[in-house]
């Protein structure tokens, strides 16, 4: 596996690549991998012939009070599990490479950005928008993969490749979980162990609305309060949303039909953490 960090030797290498016709597929990341980042891998490697990562935790997409600075970071480790995985070619840039100067234009997202993390963190899809927008033309990749964990961030990046006819596919994969439900996160390190121990409420309390549909429930608004009780009751941090929309246009229903996404964040002392299930009611 090769190591880069410049934007050039980045273009260099994949204009060799491309020149055999060989298909390249991107799994771009913030780094802290866990085995959720490498199913992505795994999944381009059964895909592509040469497969990239990237490496950048992007300041765009953290509001003035978020992570940033807490999102965990360890390039070693990571470098160890992408070489492991099979990655090919791992792009580890500096800010200063992804944005030599104050940028001139971002991308604004307009649709499907005012509900659920588009909602609580105003600007955070403009970020990632933008970063991937410009990760998608330095890699100009056949496939990217992405964890349905980000649910959101799948629907606005299935728009973006549509909207700038980007040439691409974008390939949106399961959510890793912990034995105990929890979704495989780089953020689970920031949680304390008691709250550790009660953060599988959330993935519970999905697992719940699903069989509460499954028995024939289709009002929204009760389905939302029975979760809110069950988290309640098993105080698994701060509700930031639930939230019962139709997937991927994000659009609330009262009476649900059709593909539907039921999304939980919830805010802990140092994390926030989301996750979702999408369930096609028949
Ligand atoms: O999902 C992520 O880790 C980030 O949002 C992404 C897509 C790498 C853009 O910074």
């Amino acid at each position: 596996m090769k190591i880069i960090e410049t934007i050039q030797e980045l273009q260099t290498i994949i204009k060799e690549v491309k020149k055999n016709e060989s298909a390249v597929g991107f799994v771009p990341t913030m780094g802290f991998l866990h085995e959720g980042h490498l199913s992505l891998v795994e999944q381009a490697q059964k895909e592509c012939d040469f497969v990239v990562m990237s490496i950048f935790v992007n300041p765009l997409q953290f509001g003035p009070n978020e992570d940033f600075d807490r999102y965990p970071r360890n390039f070693e480790r990571d470098s160890q599990l992408a070489k492991n995985a099979g990655v090919d070619l791992l792009f580890y840039p500096n800010v200063t490479e992804m944005y030599p100067k104050e940028p001139a234009m971002k991308v604004i997202v307009h649709e499907g950005v005012d509900v659920l993390c588009g909602k609580s963190r105003p600007g955070h899809f403009d970020g990632v928008a933008t970063v991937v927008l410009k990760l998608f033309n330095m890699v100009t990749p056949d496939r990217a993969y992405f964890g349905m964990k980000d649910a959101q961030q799948v629907a606005v990046i299935e728009k973006l490749i549509r909207d700038f006819n980007l040439q691409m596919t974008l390939v949106g994969c399961p959510t890793l979980r912990e034995e105990d439900g929890l979704a495989k996160s780089s953020r689970n390190v920031n949680l304390t162990e008691n709250e550790r121990q009660v953060a599988p409420s959330i993935y519970k309390s999905l697992q719940l609305a699903e069989e509460l549909i499954i028995n024939g429930e289709r009002q929204a608004e009760i389905i939302k309060d029975k979760l809110i009780k069950y988290l309640e009751q098993n105080r698994s941090g701060n509700i930031d949303y639930i939230e019962l929309l139709s997937y991927p246009e994000l659009k609330h229903q009262k009476q649900l039909e059709g593909k539907v996404i039921i999304a939980i964040a919830q805010q802990y002392s140092k994390a926030r953490l989301i996750d979702n299930i999408v369930i096609d009611i028949k």
